[in-house]
C-alpha cells in the first residue's frame, strides 16, 4: 500500500480485452455456477511480488493502483487473459513411451489386451525402474516446458510407475525437485497402487500391504499430498481400495480414485462414501455414481483425451453430469499409455465437442474445478485479490474462439507467480 492507500504493484496487465475472473467464490462450482466465467471487459489486472492485488476496469486503473518504478507493464492489446490451467491429472515422471502398444492398438489390440501380455502399466514401470533420478528430472522437466507453453501453471501428478518402495520414492522425489526447479507448480499424489506387480500377482494382499508400508514412507517424507487407487478390472478391487484408501485417510492423506475408468465397478460410490477429493475418468460411471457424486463435494474429474485416444466415444457422460449438478473438473491424465495430450485448450475442445460441455464449462472445469480437485482451491484458478498471479494471454479476442480453435495453440504469454515465463509464442523469426 503507498501513501495515497492505493495497492502498489510491480506487475501490470493492462487493456484486457476479457479478463476472466471466474467469479471467485467458495468451493468448486456446480450448475449455473459452473457456467460463469465472470468476464470483465476492457480490464486491468496488477499484482505484487506474484499475488494479485487490485482488478478492475481499465478507465480506473490509474486511480486504483501505484505503478512502481520499475514495474512490468503489459499491454494486452483487446485479448483474452485468463488464469493459468491447472491439469488435474497427470502421470507426468516416467521413462520410455509406448508407441508400439499404440500401433497394436490401432489395429484393434484392446488396452487389457495388451496389459495381460506384460505390456501396459508394467513395460513403463520397467523403463521408470531403470532411469536414473538425474534422467527423469530432464525429462519431466521438458514435459513441463510444453505444459507451460500451452498456459498449464499448475499441475496434479502421480507416483505408480515405481510400484516399489525404492522407485516410489524416487519418482516422487522428482515430482518435488521439478517443481522446485519449474515455474509450473506440482502437486504430488502418491499411486503405489497402479497395478499389482507380477511377482505379487498370487499374493494380492501381500502388495496391498507393501503400497500401505511404502505409504508411511511417503508420509515420513511429506513426498504427496494425496493417494489414489486404479480401482478397475485388471488392477485393484473394490475391497483393496477401499483398505488402501482408508489406510491413507488415516495418515492425513487427501482421497482421490481412479474410477469406472474401463469397466463399472461402483468405484465412484466408494470414492464419495470415503469423502474423495476426486473420482477421475468415470467413462462407465452407474447413474447412482452420479446421483452420489452430485449430492457430494467430491469432483468428477474427466479426461476426455484419454477415451479418445482410447477410441472410447462418447466416453464419461459429461453433459449428464453438469445437468445433474456433479462438480467437474478437466485434466489431460498425460501419461505414456492412455493420453500422450499435454494441451488443457485440446481437453476443452473435446470436452466441448464430445462431451458438450459449453465453452464456459469447459473453462471452469480446467481453472477453477480443477483447482479446487488439485487440493488448490483458493490460490489459482480464478482472479481475486489475495490469488496467485498465474495468467495466460491469448491470441484471441473472445474467449470462445479457445476450445473452437481444434488443436491450435493461441497461448501468447505466460505469466507464472508474477513472471514473465512465455512470451510471445505466436511470433516467428522466419529467415
Ligand atoms: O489414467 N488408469 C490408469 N492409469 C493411467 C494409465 C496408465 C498407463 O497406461 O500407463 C490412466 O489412464
Ligand atoms: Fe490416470
Amino acid at each position: 500500500m503507498t501513501k495515497a492507500g492505493k495497492p502498489a504493484v510491480d506487475l501490470v496487465v493492462k487493456n484486457i480485452g476479457q479478463l476472466l475472473t471466474m467469479s471467485p467464490g467458495e468451493g468448486p462450482k456446480r450448475g449455473l455456477q459452473a457456467q460463469d466465467v465472470g468476464v470483465l471487459e476492457d480490464a486491468f489486472l496488477g499484482s505484487n511480488q506474484g499475488v494479485v492485488v487490485a482488478l478492475g476496469p481499465q478507465s480506473f486503473m490509474e486511480e486504483q493502483i501505484d505503478i512502481m518504478p520499475g514495474a512490468k507493464v503489459i499491454d494486452a492489446k483487446g485479448k483474452v487473459v485468463a488464469p493459468g490451467f491447472v491439469d488435474a491429472h497427470t502421470h507426468l515422471v516416467f521413462g520410455g513411451w509406448r508407441y508400439e502398444e499404440y500401433a497394436l492398438r490401432c489395429k484393434g489390440a484392446s488396452y487389457l489386451e495388451i496389459a495381460e501380455k506384460g505390456g501396459g502399466i508394467m513395460s513403463t514401470v520397467r523403463a521408470t525402474r531403470e532411469a536414473s533420478r538425474e534422467e527423469l528430472i530432464e525429462r519431466s522437466l521438458g514435459f513441463m516446458d510444453e505444459m507451460l507453453r500451452n498456459g498449464t501453471t499448475s499441475c496434479e501428478t502421480k507416483s505408480g510407475y515405481g510400484l516399489d518402495l525404492e522407485n516410489e520414492l524416487k519418482q516422487l522425489e522428482v515430482i518435488r525437485e521439478c517443481s522446485v526447479i519449474h515455474p509450473v507448480d506440482l502437486v504430488p499424489t502418491f499411486l503405489g497402487a497402479h497395478a499389482i506387480p507380477p511377482k505379487f500377482q498370487d499374493r494380492r494382499q501381500d502388495y496391498v500391504e507393501e503400497v500401505i508400508s511404502m505409504m508411511d514412507a511417503v508420509r515420513e517424507g511429506n513426498l504427496a499430498r494425496f493417494v489414489d487407487v486404479f480401482c478397475d478390472v485388471g488392477n485393484f478391487t473394490i475391497d483393496e481400495s477401499r483398505y488402501i484408501l482408508e489406510q491413507g485417510k488415516r495418515r492425513g492423506f487427501g482421497v482421490k480414485i481412479h474410477a469406472d475408468e474401463l469397466e463399472s465397478t461402483g468405484a465412484t460410490e466408494l470414492g464419495c462414501d470415503l469423502g474423495a477429493v476426486s473420482c477421475d475418468h468415470l467413462i462407465k460411471v452407474s447413474n447412482q455414481g452420479i446421483k452420489k457424486l452430485a449430492s457430494s463435494n467430491t469432483i468428477a474429474v474427466l479426461l476426455p483425451a484419454t477415451s479418445c485416444y482410447l477410441g472410447e466415444f462418447p466416453g464419461a457422460p459429461g453433459r449428464k453430469m453438469l445437468d445433474e449438478g456433479v462438480c467437474v473438473a478437466l485434466g489431460t491424465d498425460f501419461n505414456p499409455g492412455t493420453s500422450t495430450a499435454m494441451s488443457m485448450p485440446l481437453c476443452m475442445t473435446l470436452a466441448c465437442s464430445v462431451l458438450r460441455f459449453s465453452p464456459e464449462e469447459a473453462f471452469v472445469a480446467s481453472t477453477w474445478n480443477a483447482a479446487w480437485a488439485s487440493g488448490l482451491g483458493g490460490q489459482v484458478g480464478g482472479f481475486d485479490k489475495g490469488y496467485l498471479m498465474d495468467a495466460v494471454i491469448f491470441d484471441a479476442g473472445d474467449y470462445k474462439e479457445i476450445p473452437y480453435r481444434f488443436g491450435i495453440n493461441l497461448v501468447d504469454t505466460v505469466i507464472k507467480r508474477g513472471k514473465l515465463v512465455v512470451s510471445n509464442t505466436r511470433g516467428l523469426n522466419l529467415v
